[in-house]
């Protein structure tokens, strides 16, 4: 499990103090992801590396390691902290040892859709959540979307109790590992790159994604089944070491946080297209059906999840929940 020991966060304080000591060298911004290039989260960064480095030429200087190919999921919030990369956007659902409200996100069934989901983002419990993790040395500079999760698995999930006793892989996340405990099935917790490997050997039979993942990591080759469930989010928060942000030479800081709000803004807009893209060559290529709820199953599965909600109530503030909820009405 990750936890901010002390000596990370002595490191986080120092490396900001540090400073930035060569102004002739362009300050090196490395952005490290877990997913593919052609993924919301993936073109964000490159696009974010394409304008920072128009705009800032000499100054700045981005590298994107894709695919964990720097860090891993479970290594990437400790590299942060250490210094040893500047830009990560982890899911929502991996911010759990450092802020409990960031829960929130993770409750299945709250958001009916991603109209709902921007709203609360954008609103004052949206916008509070980025700064809640200063005091742990972590400044959230915006939301990415990716999108809504399908179930997937190898038999055909069409009412709750089809998940019954198969094993799911999980995020590191209590509330999904409790989401899948509701539906008494069995959550295994994994890192995002040993998902595929995980499906083909059969450790775990079942997933929860939006197309893009399943798609851009060939999880539809070892799924015969996809649930279109939209029973919960995936989306990102991107965030930074706050000492090295607060460190940054003022001009350069301006202009990093006004170029990150215009591509937050780009992957919002276009992230729900590159999920029906990946959908639609997941139908092209017959290896997995796609299933489609009824009213009435969706309602099912609904009821049945629906009690992890008051579980983690008090941890994510109900007033919160409150706000999230409100958000699907306007
Ligand atoms: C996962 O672990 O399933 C996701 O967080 C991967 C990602 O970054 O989209």
């Amino acid at each position: 499990m990750l936890k901010v020991t002390a000596k990370v966060l002595v490191c986080a304080v120092s490396m900001g103090l540090a400073g930035f000591a060569n102004a002739d060298e362009p300050i090196v911004i490395k952005f490290s992801h877990v997913v593919a290039e052609h993924t919301p989260k993936g073109q964000g960064a490159l696009m974010f590396k394409k304008l920072a480095e128009e705009r800032l030429p000499g100054k700045v200087k981005v590298e994107v390691y894709p695919n964990s190919s720097l860090f891993g999921d479970g290594k990437e919030m400790e590299a942060l902290l250490l210094g040893d990369v500047q830009l990560i956007a982890p899911s929502l659902a991996k911010f759990e040892h450092y802020s409990k409200p960031i829960q929130i996100f993770d409750l299945p069934f709250l958001f009916d859709d991603m109209a709902a989901v921007d709203r609360f983002q954008k609103g004052p419990v949206g916008q509070e959540l980025l700064t809640s993790m200063e005091d742990k040395g972590i400044t959230g500079l915006g939301y990415w979307h990716n999108g809504l999760k399908q179930l997937s698995a190898n038999k055909a999930l069409h009412v709750p109790k089809d998940a019954r006793g198969l094993k799911f892989r999980v995020q590191a996340s209590a509330v999904l590992d409790e989401q899948f405990k509701a539906l008494r099935a069995n959550p295994r917790k994994m890192s995002f790159a040993e998902v595929y490997q995980g499906l083909q050997t059969g450790v775990v039979n079942g997933a929860e994604n939006p197309y893009s993942n399943i798609y851009s990591q060939k999880l539809y080759e070892v799924q015969k089944y996809i649930t279109e469930s939209n029973h919960g989010l995936l989306d990102y928060m991107v965030i930074t070491n706050t000492s090295f942000w607060n460190g940054l030479p003022e001009d350069v800081r301006t202009e990093l946080a006004n170029i990150m709000d215009e591509v937050t803004t780009e992957v919002n807009l276009h992230a729900e297209e590159l999920n029906q893209r990946d959908k639609q060559s997941i139908i092209e290529s017959g290896k997995s059906e796609i299933i489609t709820l009824t009213k009435e199953q969706r309602d099912e599965w609904r009821e049945q999840v629906k009690p992890v909600w008051k579980k983690f109530e008090k941890e994510i503030g109900p007033e919160r929940i409150a706000a999230a909820e409100a958000a699907n009405q306007q």
